[in-house]
């Protein structure tokens, strides 16, 4: 409790002031490199870099390490420094990881002599200057750089063949220049954001490079060859199924496992699910189809009675779509993830409907209470809520009907390649719908229910921008999953020994490790340059241990001016949720309000650490945000 106070302070006093810093030992060394490369440049604006006061507790744009000892960071953008970079300034300051001289007017070449020595480097914005010429060839110095935009200068020649060793890379930005030249493959397994636009480029989009969308390359001559081709259609015509009557005679179960595999995607026919619209049947009580054995389907609900023990489908209130049999026999079925305890397809139906259906494996309750636990969620409804809308249950498959979410699940669209970082204002959605999600969930039976497997994937949004919690109360269903695989998927808590027995307070917990996942942009159990699986939040807690807590942080987020506060709120809701023991946990309702009030806490115009340091002493400061970034644009950026 102690170590959690003390760890919560910690976090106070190094965001929220972001300057603090030991009085005793600070460097000499940085202050001084810094002072001469003020003073070797011509800039319009004054700065309050004082020879007297303290570099990291006042100067303006200056970052110091916890410790006081180095100087970390140094973001001056849009003071109006012109000319190059003078020698034998910048480069002395040896600990310096963040450098951003954005939209000033420095010129000259690429300032390799300089920013060769800066070995820690993972961060380097300067786009919206005047450099020209060509860029280094020779990039080791930096082999930890994380981010680098040079967008708008004058920079030509080639693309460099050796920004491929980059191995650390998640975004490059080189467009508005005049780069010309093929593009050279660029193995960059990290790469998230490319952005070559506008430049003078030619020839073929490399192999490696052609999972960017096209807009990436837009503004220069390269041709599109090679355009990944559509995956493969596959007819879904099962070997002697026809869709006919005689489908209707195999056992549902022999069909259902029919899995055509071999392509990258695998397809599946799922050709026996019967679904039937069940709009029209709206006051009905919740379940109100279901199957009569080796009779297709039956309309009523009078219709149960006859029926055998076996092979039913169940469809929920409100259910919209409309297929049959047929329609589903041709359906073509893609793996969109395989988990733990199911693998879930899109299939996708000829009138263009497409569904989410998940394949439960290793279901280890009776039947009787699969179906108890199916009717409680198939009543629930809420927008952030994935609707169960029907389920399919024999005595071998067992089967979930559910919307499908073109966006895909938050750990895509947090950790997928195929588009930009998640911005802010989305991931705070995510984590308010979340919230409320789970704590509906925890309202029902009684307020005894449990979700049990919150993790990013298990989270959609939908088209509407509604964040959707899935997967609800599957966990006690299932067969205990053993505790290698338990520990590897790491929202898991401390206390849960048997994957089967969640409590709500180990879903606070998982959640807790979701609000981590979306502050540092890491997956909960991640490899850092080692092979060594670190896990989440052991990970947070050593970083924020030593002091260096500002690392946390997604460096994708670094480009929002003015989130630094709700950004260490969310932090300190996730602290909370990740606590050791279950009752220091807070419950999900209290988690809600707390998200909730981040933003009301910190409006709008919340001050960035550069504005403090800044309006201490001078008073032209000039903008510190990150030009291009309209704060009231990225504000109001609503979740896509
Ligand atoms: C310019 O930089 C050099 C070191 O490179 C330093 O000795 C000199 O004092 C600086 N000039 C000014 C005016 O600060
Ligand atoms: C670079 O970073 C590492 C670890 O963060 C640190 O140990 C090392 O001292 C840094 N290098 C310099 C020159 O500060
Ligand atoms: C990358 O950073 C580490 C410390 O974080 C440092 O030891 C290493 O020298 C850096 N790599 C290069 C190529 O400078
Ligand atoms: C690259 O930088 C330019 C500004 O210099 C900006 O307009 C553009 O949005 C950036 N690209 C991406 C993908 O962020
Ligand atoms: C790059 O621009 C400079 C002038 O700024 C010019 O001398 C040089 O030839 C150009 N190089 C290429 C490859 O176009
Ligand atoms: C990039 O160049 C294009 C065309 O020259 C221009 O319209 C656009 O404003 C520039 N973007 C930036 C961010 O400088
Ligand atoms: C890039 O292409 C434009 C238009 O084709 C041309 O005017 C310009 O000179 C080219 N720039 C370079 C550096 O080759
Ligand atoms: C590059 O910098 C511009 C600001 O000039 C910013 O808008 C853009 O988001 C940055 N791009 C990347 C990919 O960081």
């Amino acid at each position: 409790m102690a170590s959690r106070r003390f760890l919560i302070l910690t976090v106070v006093l190094l965001l929220l002031e972001s300057l603090a810093s030991g009085t005793g030992g600070e460097t000499v060394e940085d202050k001084q490199a810094l002072l001469d490369f003020i003073g070797n440049v011509s800039i319009s604006r004054q700065l309050n870099w004082n020879k007297d006061s303290s570099v990291c507790q006042s100067w303006f744009g200056v970052t110091c390490s916890g410790d006081g000892s180095r100087v970390v960071a140094l973001r001056l953008p849009a003071v109006g420094i012109s000319g190059p970079i003078p020698p034998n300034t910048l480069g002395r300051l040896s600990a310096i990881q963040v450098l951003s001289l954005v939209r000033n007017s420095l010129s000259g070449q690429f300032p390799v002599g300089e920013l060769s020595k800066l070995r820690n480097l993972t961060t380097l914005y300067l786009q919206n200057n005047r450099f020209s010429g060509p860029l280094p060839q020779d990039w080791s110095a930096w082999r930890n750089l994380t981010v680098l935009n040079l967008s708008g200068n004058n920079f030509n020649g080639s693309i460099p063949s050796a920004i491929s060793s980059l191995s650390y890379l998640t975004t490059l930005n080189l467009s508005n220049n005049s780069l010309s030249g093929r593009i050279p493959e660029m193995y960059l397994s990290n790469l998230v954001l490319l952005d070559l636009t506008n430049n003078n480029l030619t020839g073929p989009i490399p192999l490696s490079l052609q999972k960017f969308p096209s807009w990436a390359f837009s503004g220069n001559e390269v041709s599109f060859l090679g355009e990944k081709a559509s995956p493969p259609y596959l007819p879904a015509n099962p070997p002697n199924a026809e869709p006919s009557k005689e489908a209707k005679k195999l056992t549902q179960s022999a069909l259902l496992g029919i899995i055509l595999g071999g392509s990258a995607f695998g397809f599946l026919v799922i050709a026996s699910l019967m679904i039937l619209c069940c709009s029209k049947r709206k006051g009905n009580d919740g379940i109100s189809l279901k199957s009569r054995k080796n009779e297709g389907i039956a309309r009523k609900n009078g219709d149960s009675e006859n029926q055998g023990s076996n092979d039913r489908i169940v469809f929920f209130q409100g259910c919209k779509y409309v297929f049959d049999l047929e329609d589903l026999l041709r359906a073509s079925a893609e793996v969109l993830g395989k988990g733990t305890y199911a693998t879930t397809y899109k299939a996708a139906l000829e009138d263009a409907t497409t569904v989410a259906v998940k394949r439960l494996r290793e279901v280890g309750a009776a039947r009787r209470v699969f179906e108890q636990q199916m009717e409680v969620v198939g009543y629930m409804r809420h927008e952030n809520v994935a609707a169960l809308r029907a389920y399919y249950c024999s005595k071998d498959e067992k089967l979930l009907v559910y919307d499908f979410y073109e966006d895909g699940s938050v750990s895509s669209l947090l950790h997928g390649t195929r588009r930009g970082p998640l911005d802010w204002d989305t991931r705070l959605t995510i984590a308010i719908g979340a919230a409320k999600g789970i704590t509906y969930v925890h309202e029902q039976n009684g307020g005894r229910l449990v979700h049990g497997n919150v993790k990013a994937s298990n989270i959609f949004v939908d088209s509407q921008g509604h964040v959707r919690v899935s997967d609800i109360a599957l966990a006690p269903l299932m067969n205990q999953v053993p505790p290698p695989v338990m520990r590897m998927v790491g929202y898991r808590a401390p206390e849960i020994t048997d994957s089967r027995k969640p409590t709500q307070a180990s879903d606070v917990y998982s959640y807790g490790v979701l609000l981590l996942e979306l502050l540092t942009g890491k997956s909960p159990v991640h490899s850092s340059s080692g092979d060594e699986a670190i896990h989440l939040v052991r990970w947070v807690h050593s970083v924020v241990r030593e002091e260096w807590t500002a690392e946390v942080f997604d460096l994708a987020l670094l480009r929002y001016p003015n989130i630094e506060e709700e950004m260490v709120e969310m932090l300190q809701i996730a602290m909370a949720c990740v606590a050791r023991t279950p009752e220091e946990r807070p419950r999900m309702s209290e988690v809600v309000r707390r998200v909730e009030d981040i933003r009301q806490a910190n409006p709008g115009s919340g001050p960035s650490p550069e504005i403090k340091s800044g309006r201490s002493t001078t008073t032209g400061t000039p903008s510190p945000l990150p030009p291009g970034v309209d704060p009231t644009t990225t504000r109001g950026a609503a979740a896509k």
